[in-house]
């Protein structure tokens, strides 16, 4: 098993190991894989993103994508732009085809936000981050440490570049991710209606 540097050819097995194992409940879910495909291409395009694969014998068995806050954020702002029409066609298809969708986006966007107010669970400077914006292991292959392994390698790579933390966010509804998440050292500091907010120290 080899961990290795993922770049443009491996955009189908990306596409096909999300598509294969988020579930129902991330946002993502009813893309088509081209889009999907679509989504991870701008990942490759920027500096200080790091992308991450699980290799064995040519299958991917895990993927771990982060790093610069802003420059994240930046690409799935493109993303959105760049592919308005594509993503608005896709929505509405879904929804005809499955209409809790649509109910679950308006519960957890409107009346959700409503009545919960966020919680800050700890105050602490964060800027000299990496965050880690998904990590994904074949459901065949979990439980196995794969997923330890690869948050290892990538805090590896955020200490090389002196960074002082780990940060990411998870739905409330996941939780292997995080029960995961808190396995590996990973602290909550703040809470919203969608979602948990950890960090993690990176030793030096
Ligand atoms: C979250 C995820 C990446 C974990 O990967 P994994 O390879 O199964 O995790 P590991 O085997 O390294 O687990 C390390 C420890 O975390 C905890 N853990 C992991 N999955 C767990 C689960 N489903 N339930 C309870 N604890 C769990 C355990 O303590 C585990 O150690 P143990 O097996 O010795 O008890 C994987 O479940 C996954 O791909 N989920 C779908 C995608 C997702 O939700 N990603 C996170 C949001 S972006």
């Amino acid at each position: 098993m080899n961990i290795v540097k993922l770049n443009e050819k491996h955009l189908d097995l990306i596409a096909k190991l999300h598509k294969e194992n988020f579930s129902e409940e991330h946002t993502t879910f009813y893309l088509r894989e081209e889009l999907i495909k679509e989504y991870y291409r701008q990942f490759f395009r920027e500096d200080e993103i790091f992308f991450l694969g699980l290799e064995d014998n040519g299958k991917l068995l895990g993927i771990i994508l982060g790093g610069n806050k802003n420059k994240l954020a930046y690409c799935k702002e493109k993303f959105i732009k760049d592919h308005k029409k594509s993503l608005t066609k896709n929505i509405l298809v879904s929804t005809v085809a499955k209409p809790k969708f649509i109910y679950k986006l308006f519960y957890e966007r409107i009346i959700l936000k409503f009545l919960y107010d966020e919680k800050i669970k700890k105050n602490i400077d964060l800027s000299n981050s990496y965050n880690i914006l998904s990590i994904v292991i074949d459901k065949s292959k979990r439980r196995k440490g794969l997923g330890k392994i690869l948050i290892y390698e990538f805090e590896k790579l955020a200490k090389k570049n002196k960074k002082e933390f780990l940060t990411l966010s998870v739905r409330k509804s996941n939780e292997s991710a995080l029960n995961f998440y808190k396995k590996i050292g990973f602290i909550p500091y703040k809470e919203t209606n969608i979602g948990i907010y950890f960090y993690k120290k990176i030793k030096i």
